[in-house]
């Protein structure tokens, strides 16, 4: 196939992505992970799912970095996950290396690649990456985003008794606590769901929202989600490599927008054959940009602890 996407880590979430990617047809995959056997035999029974599901990408699993050359996106899911008990910051030390020793080699391969980050804490990883790579911010973005928004809307088409399609919402900020589901800009079919909901309502189930990748990890006792994150992810791929101009809420490097500098945070965006092609400027509510300021500053919190733990550790 003419397209190429590196999907670095072979485990729940990486090779989800893999197999959801491979069934939009749309790319040729290379799954890479340190565990040797790993990527190859994940990938050699996606393989098998060809035939039944007929498409025609190739996935390929390696522990060898040359098979990645050229890539045209590359998504880093390697590193730990979540256990009970753990916070995503708790992984800051452990990821931070991994997410170094990984981008080191992705931009060695594929210099010119879209990266998209996944691996937790993801708004810290994503800052990371663009330090080791250099990249610009066009071609780095954070995969959270599409995730929380996906439980946001699950959550009120639960509630609504709607077809879950047909809920469209947004949350910005961090991928943490502090992340923000906007009320005002959900709708069901265009219909505001504050015409729809009492206010407490929404405010419940944007609380549920905040913590919905913790309440999955203390039911999965071993780790984190991985199906919405793994189709999330390809949601991201498919807008870049067929050039669709989505509007999705990313993880992207803000340079004065919102009032906000010199940090990743989520926020609404154009995704096309660049990567980020715009960052959408919404027009918040005081109270909206107080929190989504507040959103940044424990970011910039999470990337002043990280660097410390690295000078204590050097
Ligand atoms: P997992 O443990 O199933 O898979 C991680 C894989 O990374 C393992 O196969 C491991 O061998 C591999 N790995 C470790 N070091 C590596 C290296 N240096 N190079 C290549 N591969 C390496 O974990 P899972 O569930 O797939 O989660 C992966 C990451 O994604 C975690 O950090 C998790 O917290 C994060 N995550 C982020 C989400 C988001 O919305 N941003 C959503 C879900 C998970
Ligand atoms: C999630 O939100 C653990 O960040 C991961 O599911």
């Amino acid at each position: 196939m003419e397209k190429k996407v590196t999907i670095v880590g072979a485990g729940h979430v990486g090779a989800t992505a893999a197999i959801t990617l491979a069934l939009k047809d749309i790319a040729d995959i290379v799954l890479i992970d340190i565990v040797e056997g790993t990527p190859q035999g994940k990938a050699l029974d996606m393989m098998q799912m060809a035939p039944i599901c007929n498409f025609n990408s190739k996935i390929t699993g390696t522990n060898d970095y040359k098979d990645t050359a050229n890539s045209d996106v590359v998504v880093v899911t390697a590193g730990l996950p979540r256990k009970p008990g753990m916070s995503r910051d708790d992984l800051l030390s452990v990821n931070a290396k991994i997410t170094e020793s990984v981008t080191n080699e992705i931009v060695k391969y594929s210099p010119n690649c879209i990266l998209i980050v996944v691996t937790n804490p993801l708004d810290v990883m994503v800052n990371l990456a663009m330090e080791f790579s250099g990249f610009p911010k066009n071609r780095l973005i954070g995969m959270a985003g599409v995730l929380d928004s996906a439980r946001y809307r699950t959550f009120l088409a639960e509630e609504l008794d709607a077809s879950p399609g047909d809920v469209q919402g947004m949350v910005l900020g961090i991928h943490g606590d502090k992340m923000l589901p906007i009320p005002r800009f959900t709708t069901v079919n265009g219909i505001p769901i504050t015409e729809l909901l009492p206010k407490e309502k929404i405010d419940e189930i944007g609380e549920r929202t905040k913590v919905g990748g913790g309440e999955i990890v203390k039911l999965l006792k071993t780790g984190s989600a991985y199906y919405a994150p793994g189709i999330s992810i390809t949601v991201m791929v498919e807008a870049i490599l067929k050039d669709l101009k989505k509007k999705l809420p990313c993880a992207v490097y803000l340079e004065g927008e919102y009032g906000i500098s010199g940090v990743f945070l989520g926020v609404p965006v154009i995704l096309g054959k660049n990567g980020v092609e715009k960052i959408i400027e919404l027009n918040l509510t005081e109270e909206e940009l107080e929190a989504l300021k507040d959103s940044a500053a424990s970011v910039k919190d999470n990337m002043d602890a990280m660097h410390k733990i690295n000078m204590s550790e050097r």
